[in-house]
């Protein structure tokens, strides 16, 4: 039996403010009976360490530089994460793949780094609404994730993948329970291929979950919890989302 795991991906959101108000309501709400965590902008890092510390709550980042140090201005190395405490980098999320054309393989070689500093990159792949109609949902997907995959050898098994369709992302359009199903049946079994451990792997589904289609949905066999937007700046929500995960 997989243990939940809910993670709320806070984008470009935040202030000292806002973040302690967040923060203290995900806090009140303790125990939980999933794993959870929050992804913040790079620079609240260690204000989410220092608050989150000693608590069941983790933390993490959003993206994370493929090279380990060097020339490359404004880039985050996940040794940097590391030292931070973070459990978690966000790889590979769409708004990072469409604004900032990143391929396959760099998505791939920034889980491979996050790995290697000890940081578990959860790797985000999707379709867009126009590959959906087209039907090639599967075959986008699973490229995206056999990039991963083929990229991390060995410790494929290490990673978390989040199934994010793009058309439901930030729309109120979530992917009904069987369509989210549906693709992480597909991604579970491409990582059944590659690693003696994917019935352990967590498949997190994300694109408007909010606290009343959130226990439909995790309800699923193959979906192990959620990667949340806009509903994880609300602690309210976030805290309802993490109820309806167990
Ligand atoms: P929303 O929950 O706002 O749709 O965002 C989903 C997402 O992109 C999480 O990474």
């Amino acid at each position: 039996m997989r243990r939940k795991l809910v993670v709320g991906n806070w984008k470009m959101h935040g202030s000292h403010a806002a973040n302690a108000e967040l923060l203290a309501g995900i806090l009140a709400a303790k125990p939980y009976a999933c794993d959870l965590a929050v992804c913040v902008p790079a620079p609240y890092l260690s204000e989410a360490a220092v608050t989150l510390a000693g608590s069941s709550v983790r933390w993490g980042a959003q993206d994370c530089s493929a090279h380990e140090q060097g020339a490359y201005t404004g880039e985050v190395a996940a040794s940097m994460l590391s030292e931070f405490g973070c459990r978690y980098v966000i790889v590979g999320h769409s708004e990072r793949r469409s604004y900032h054309h990143e391929t396959d393989l760099l998505v791939a070689d920034k889980a491979k780094a996050a790995l290697a500093k000890g940081v578990t990159p959860i790797v985000c792949v999707g379709e867009t609404l126009a590959q959906r109609e087209a039907g090639e949902t599967e075959t986008v997907v699973k490229r995206q994730l056999s990039a991963v995959i083929h990229a991390l050898g060995h410790c494929a098994g290490e990673m978390v993948v989040a199934y994010e369709p793009l058309w439901a992302i930030g729309t109120g359009r979530t992917a009904s329970p069987e369509q989210a199903q549906a693709v992480h049946q597909v991604l579970r079994a491409q990582l059944r291929a590659a690693t003696a451990h994917a019935d352990a792997m967590l498949i997190l589904y994300g694109g408007s979950v909010k606290p009343d289609n959130a226990a439909q949905l995790f309800a699923q066999p193959d979906i192990d919890g959620g990667l949340i937007g806009g509903a994880s700046l609300k602690a309210a929500d976030f805290v309802a989302i993490c109820r309806a995960a167990g």
